[in-house]
């Protein structure tokens, strides 16, 4: 039997969700309607041909971005020499992490003073319902692991940003709202921008 979500370590969480998007990346996901199918994707924003393309790292070499360097890492242990970055991006993934503190402490550690972290993710508008909070698939399907926006407020605040600006897009609500059909999830989760600058002086 699985461990409880709420007594397992931050490995044991990053571990089954490395199982989770290693099964997706080669194409044996069970979830039949999540953030990562293309039905999703497309409410997200993302054309076909750009889902199609993602996968094909060498399209990087193929279509000639020689500016472009490929680093395999973890947000919380990012392979990114201290204060060498200027814009930090990613989308749906920091509401993955178990440790999302050190996640804000590494993304200040690795930009330039002025540097901005400008990301798309899930955010909580209201406290999750325990069932949900405890669900492994609901963590591994980007909804049980998401903050609630004064929660990320503050992470940010204390990893030392300013200018911090969460914006909810409540238009994401309808399809979060098929992630868990009939469960009223979209009341409690909406797709946000968070960004944040490192202060020229500190
Ligand atoms: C929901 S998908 C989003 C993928 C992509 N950013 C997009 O918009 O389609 C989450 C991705 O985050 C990755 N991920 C999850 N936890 C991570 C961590 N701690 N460090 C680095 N990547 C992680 C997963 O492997 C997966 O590729």
């Amino acid at each position: 039997m699985k461990t409880k979500l709420a007594e397992s370590s931050s490995d044991t969480i990053r571990e089954e969700v490395r199982q989770r998007y290693g099964a997706t990346a080669r194409g044996e996901s069970s979830c039949a309607d999540d953030c990562c199918t293309s039905t999703s994707s497309d409410a997200l924003g993302y054309a076909a041909e750009d889902s199609a393309f993602a996968p094909e790292a060498e399209n990087a070499k193929l279509n000639g971005f020689d500016n472009v360097e490929f680093r395999l890492g973890e947000i919380e242990a990012l392979p990114v020499a201290d204060e060498s970055v200027d814009v930090i991006i990613s989308n749906c993934v920091i509401n993955l992490s178990p440790q999302k503190e050190r996640v804000f402490r590494e993304a200040f550690r690795v930009l330039r003073t002025g540097g901005r972290l400008a990301v798309a993710d899930i955010v909580a508008t209201a406290p999750l319902p325990e069932e949900v909070k405890g669900d492994w698939a609901a963590y591994t399907g980007c909804m049980a692991g998401a903050s609630e926006i004064d929660e990320l407020e503050k992470m940010l605040g204390s990893a030392g940003f300013d200018r911090i600006k969460v914006a909810p897009k409540d238009t994401s609500r309808s399809f979060i709202r098929e992630w868990m059909p009939g469960k009223g999830i979209e009341e409690y989760l909406v797709s946000a921008t968070i960004e944040a600058t490192k202060p020229l002086h500190s």
